[in-house]
């Protein structure tokens, strides 16, 4: 039987998961590929800690050229994150006719097009599997199972260390600072939190799931991003009294030929089945002509999950190689010729309802106020809800309101308006709410 010689760099958590698969399901993958897939080598500065797997004698090596370049191994996977030295290592595997299969979407949001041009000039294959939520094949889906249809919308919840913070504190009311802080202890969050509860880690994601859509380059900087560490406990009641959930949402949708992009709260009505995936899950909505909505759920990070995406993506490359078949599907599902520049909507040209908290001061006319403001710069109001109050001219106290479908420019302009009225106390609080997705 034939041997494909594989290649590890990083052995972190899910390198340790995938060599894991790869020494105790030899015999199942081997069946499936009529080929044997042999670890020949784990590169990594740290070769003597326990990742709790048994890697057999002359296999772990801090010497990374004894992957890149080694004429033994077909296929090098990177596991090691960021943006370098994972960028130098991937370019140089790809150069040394190496296939490689990535976890790294940070990595791809920012490099992608030109590690794939490199990879198509080389005649390789650059798989990504791992890099999108996690453990579900959703670029398998897109770039395969979804090729006869035009994609309408895709939008996700794709980290699960956000998902995690805003299903503890609808749950149990509880804080952002102290949830995040349990989602850190059960090693949810990446090194950098920020990177997680700022949006970014979404953000990259939604870039390479935008490309695969849309037939567009890859872009993170076209994405308008917010992350999730302004939201407080209040927003979680109130969502729930207007019948929302609040989900960190990746949108790309093309409406008339623009393509929205954006990561930001949502509110979504609490029926929809984005709204039902709670703690670490992921899920990718996608409504596509043909199949119309589908959605895709499962586990978006960790050690098994994470290293399944990735085996899943070397079997792939294996069987190419098997069958002399190298690059049999284009990198971002579409022809490279065929790829674009995006044509993006500005943020400030979106339509949405908005959920408005302001805090203002409990005074006469306050209500009458806000509302002309809003009513001047073309937003309708669809309900209102005034809490506290009584406890003297003073008192903060939260308006919360709902609007009709407004621009956003218009919405941002009447509410620096507003801010600035004496009555407010407090910066004015903003999430989007999307029915229609
Ligand atoms: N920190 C990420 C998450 C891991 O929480 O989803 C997978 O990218």
């Amino acid at each position: 039987m034939k041997n494909i010689g594989i290649g590890l760099i990083g052995f972190g958590t899910i390198g340790a998961g995938v060599a894991k698969i790869l020494l105790e399901n030899k015999q199942t993958i081997s069946d499936r590929l009529g080929a044997e897939l042999e670890l020949k080598k784990i590169a990594d500065l740290d070769i003597t800690t326990d990742r709790g797997v048994t890697i057999p004698d002359g296999i772990l090596t801090t010497a990374v050229d004894e992957v890149i370049g080694n004429p033994e191994i077909d296929i090098v996977i990177e596991l090691i994150g960021g943006y370098e030295p994972a960028r130098t290592f991937v370019e140089r595997a790809l150069q040394s006719r190496q296939s490689v299969v990535t976890a790294n979407k940070a990595l791809l949001a920012k490099f992608g097009n030109e590690l794939f041009a490199t990879a198509k000039e080389n005649g390789v294959d650059l798989y990504y599997e791992a890099s999108v939520a996690g453990g579900i094949p959703i670029i398998k889906t897109m770039r395969e199972a979804l090729t006869g249809n035009q994609i309408n919308s895709v939008c996700g919840i794709l980290n699960g260390t956000c998902n995690y913070i805003l299903t503890k504190m609808g749950d149990e009311g509880a804080d952002f600072a102290e949830t995040l802080k349990t989602a850190q202890e059960l090693g949810y969050a990446e090194a950098d939190p920020t990177f997680d509860v700022e949006g970014i880690d979404t953000a990259h994601k939604l870039a390479i799931l935008t490309s695969l859509a849309f037939a567009t380059e890859i872009d993170f900087e076209k994405i308008h991003v917010e992350g999730i560490s302004d939201i407080k406990p209040v927003d979680f009641a109130f969502a729930k009294e207007f019948g929302y959930k609040i989900k960190l949402l990746a949108i790309a949708k093309n409406e008339g030929g623009r393509i929205e992009v954006r990561v930001h709260p949502t509110m979504i009505p609490k029926e929809h089945m984005l709204a039902k995936i709670d703690d670490v899950f992921n899920a990718v909505f996608v409504n596509a002509d043909a199949l119309g909505p589908s959605l895709y759920y499962g586990q978006g990070a960790g050690m098994m999950a994470t290293a399944s995406a990735v085996v899943g993506d070397l079997v792939d490359i294996a069987r190419n190689i098997n069958n002399n078949n190298l690059r049999r599907i284009p990198d971002l599902s579409f022809q490279k010729s065929r790829i674009k520049p995006g044509n993006y909507r500005p943020m400030s040209e979106i339509s949405s309802q908005y959920y408005i908290r302001f805090s203002a001061h409990d005074k006469t006319s306050v209500l009458s106020r806000i509302a002309g403001i809003l009513g001047n710069h073309k937003i309708s109001i669809a309900s209102v809800i005034q809490q506290g109050g009584g406890k003297g001219d003073t008192a903060a106290v939260p308006i919360v309101m709902q609007t009709h479908k407004a621009r956003e420019k218009n919405l941002r302009s009447a509410l620096s308006e507003i801010d600035q009225l004496d009555i407010i106390a407090a910066p004015t609080a903003v999430i989007r709410m999307e029915s229609d997705l």
